[in-house]
């Protein structure tokens, strides 16, 4: 539909079917009694402004899609369709491993790949919409959403950011299997106060600026069509209410025209933030702040018509947020196909089909990351004893918290992994213990999580004895999958007490064990570390899971993943991230001298850092060369190193490149990921990795609070992670 036709419509529509455009209602609204009883009636409205709701969000059945559509179209006064919405974080039925654990593969493409997958089956099913990619930036493992996240590091999140909405829009909204990406949570809401889950955020506007809104405007300037406001404050200002954070931040300095969103109930939620005396003054504050859809709440239903009688909003605020919602709808193509890809038979086929299995598969491998091998893997393919212990053995939830329709019986557990490889091995299988602690409750999503298959009395004696019996023991360890997510803050990183007994009980008897972690977050890993002679990291890997970790094990895939977030040493480090700063007193190592910035208990590395993952081979790096040591603004400088494969494996090596801008008008951190590579190398094969630098990759938020670079001494670093001392110097001059 042309604009203009648009602007009429608008003009067309009365105060009552422009504000019902506002409201988005859960899916319960859409049930066959939700009229008469039920949540329409607590939200105290009749099947008029449910016929005038813009929106819906987390109805996924194709059938119930269409026929809500179908009513809809019919019962809205200017027959304007619903906009479907959800939550496809890493997959639609075919599930990817966790956004964190992409990451971890340090390929954009690939999550990409995995988001255009996600597209194509949910568009199939109805939906137009996902509240996906999340990429608030992490350092405290202890909140439960840093699976959600592509990790620590600003510019790989940008390019993760950027990736994953392109792999949602395609070329236009309007293409088959194109769906509509909402960027989140904006804003900052990755970095909550101890950890803790809708804790306010306390950050200089610098590091906000510096740190934590770069992803987002990489998400706006690769075209996202919709931004969601966080649950956090900022400045002590809650952001769905927040002026300044979506006004002057969001619409004008990063330039968003599209949709703004609040999340589940944020609007409502001012008035207990306490910065809203009731849900009339949070209508107003929320849209004095621009926030155009109200999820899931009456706010907006039952008090803008109120605001603009008494003149407190005018009609134009509104009309100004009801044409960005029907622009969306426009842009998808809503208005001439109201169900857009809707297609129960393409929807049958699509779905987990051996296409998608396979990227699914790919992505996994590529996602885990193995942090020790003291030379026991790859496993050969011929008779060994090989015991399977551990609560996720078998375990088929290997899909993270948000897959909403992932389902087990659709995913390869490791247990149907290694089967599936067809090794003549002998493989014992025991679970040892449960996955949930003795008198745990943990609601997950859905409810109270039960413990699949709870072990007996004597499980753990058995798992001794299959440890004792095997040549190599294979430890399935990790956290429930709703341990982290939403609500899944955790105040101790080590792995649940059972498990680690489990772990001591048959490292002891076996010292021949690797280690498989299945976790949402980085966890405090020392003691399995230590026992272990392999630790794979295996995140949430998706419906692939098994089938990956045994290409991995039996290395038909080398390990290639490299960590998206650091692991700390314990919890007391966090938060922990690479790019920290030197401070007036960096820890020289000796204690002597008391007066440093250290602790008295624990060191200040982590136990795994940032960039960090091993292959099944080795790989020697250069000295750095620099096209010239001297550079201006104008200039273009190269800096170049020659990796060589000097193992017996083939491998991928993530070639990272950092820089360090050693004096300026602020601090500025001990260094910057600036640019990675990923390279194949045969034994023995070499290759020469470029990395060009020019002047704005220097650029910070100086004293003044500028966006330039400054002239100076900087340092390049390039190695096989955050902690390579492999350096080189240049100076910037400005003249
Ligand atoms: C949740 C989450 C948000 C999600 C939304 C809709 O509370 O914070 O990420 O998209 O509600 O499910």
């Amino acid at each position: 539909m042309e604009r203009m036709k648009l602007i009429e419509l608008l003009n067309d529509m009365s105060l009552e079917e422009k504000i019902g455009q506002l409201v988005q209602l859960s899916s319960n609204f859409y049930e066959d009694e939700a009229v008469l009883t039920g949540p329409a009636m607590e939200f105290g409205i009749g099947e008029a402004e449910i016929n005038h709701a813009g929106s819906t969000l987390s109805i996924f059945d194709p059938k119930i899609i269409k026929q809500i559509q179908e009513n809809a179209v019919k019962k809205q006064p200017h027959n304007i369709p619903l906009l479907f919405m959800a939550d496809i974080i890493n997959g639609y039925k075919t599930i990817f491993p966790i956004p964190l654990a992409q990451g971890c593969t340090f390929q954009p493409e690939l999550a990409k790949k995995c988001a255009e997958v996600s597209a194509k089956e949910a568009s199939a099913g109805g939906l137009h919409v996902t509240f996906s990619p999340m990429v608030d930036l992490v350092r405290d493992a202890r909140w439960g959403r840093v699976m959600e996240s592509t990790g620590e590091d600003k510019y790989l999140n940008s390019l993760f950011a950027a990736a994953i909405v392109q792999g949602y829009q395609g070329k236009d909204l309007k293409d088959k299997g194109s769906i509509a990406s909402c960027v989140k949570h904006f804003a900052a809401y990755g970095a909550p106060t101890a950890g803790k889950e809708y804790n306010n955020v306390e950050l200089s506007l610098r590091s906000l600026k510096e740190d934590y809104l770069p992803a987002y405007q990489a998400a706006i300037d690769a075209g996202v069509s919709m931004v969601m406001t966080s649950f956090n404050t900022l400045d002590r200002i809650p952001a769905t209410g927040n002026k300044w954070l979506m006004q002057d931040v969001l619409r004008k300095q990063i330039g968003f025209e599209g949709v703004v969103i609040s999340d589940w109930a944020a609007i409502e939620e001012l008035i207990t933030q306490g910065v809203a005396q009731d849900k009339e003054e949070a209508a107003q504050l929320a849209m004095v702040a621009g926030v155009d859809i109200d999820m899931a709440t009456n706010v907006y239903i039952k008090n803008l018509k109120r605001l603009i009688e008494k003149g407190i909003l005018n009609e134009t605020q509104i009309d100004e947020a009801v044409l960005r919602i029907l622009t969306l709808k426009n842009e998808l193509g809503l208005f001439e196909n109201p169900y857009k890809d809707l297609d129960i038979e393409e929807y049958s086929r699509y779905n987990l089909c051996p296409e998608h299995r396979k990227i699914a598969r790919k992505a996994a491998a590529d996602s885990m990351v193995l942090l020790k091998n003291d030379a026991i893997l790859p496993l050969k393919k011929k008779e060994q004893c090989i015991a399977l212990i551990g609560p996720y053995a078998e375990e088929m939830h290997l899909y993270g918290a948000w897959s909403l329709l992932g389902e087990d019986s659709n995913t390869i557990s490791l247990k149907s992994g290694m089967e599936l490889a067809d090794a003549d091995n002998e493989l014992l299988c025991v679970k040892g213990v449960n996955l949930l602690s003795e008198k745990e409750t943990l609601y997950g999503f859905k409810g109270l999580v039960s413990e699949s298959n709870p072990v007996t009395k004597d499980a753990m004696k058995e798992a001794i004895k299959a440890a004792q019996k095997a040549d190599i023991v294979i430890l399935a360890l990790g956290e429930h999958a709703y341990h982290s997510g939403e609500g899944g803050s955790k105040a101790d990183l080590r792995l649940p007490k059972q498990q680690r007994e489990l772990f001591k009980a048959v490292s002891q008897v076996n010292k021949n064990c690797i280690s498989i972690i299945f976790s949402g977050r980085p966890m405090d890993l020392r003691e399995i570390a230590e026992g272990s002679k392999s630790v794979l990291q295996a995140w949430f890997p998706g419906s692939e899971g098994g089938n990956a970790i045994a290409d991995l094990l039996y290395g038909i895939v080398s390990p290639s993943g490299r960590l998206a977030m650091t692991f700390p040493y314990s919890t007391g480090q966090v938060p922990i991230h690479y790019d920290h700063f030197n401070t007036g007193r960096p820890f020289n190592g000796d204690h002597k001298n008391r007066f440093q910035s250290k602790y008295l208990d624990i060191p200040n590395e982590p136990l795994y850092p940032f960039g960090y993952g091993l292959g099944y081979t080795k790989f020697s790096y250069s000295e750095v060369k620099l096209s010239k040591t001297n550079m201006n603004k104008q200039d273009t400088l190269t800096a170049s190193v020659v990796v060589k494969n000097i193992g017996e494996h083939e491998g991928i090596e993530t070639v990272q490149f950092y820089l360090q801008d050693q004096k300026a008008s602020v601090v500025r951190p001990v260094r910057e990921l600036k640019g990675f590579q990923r390279v194949f190398l045969q034994p023995a094969e070499s290759a020469e990795i470029k990395f060009e630098i020019s002047e704005d990759m220097l650029r910070f938020y100086n004293y003044n609070m500028d966006y330039t670079s400054e002239e100076g001494t900087f340092l390049v670093f390039i190695g096989e992670n955050s902690t390579t001392m492999n350096q080189a110097e240049f100076k910037l001059q400005l003249c």
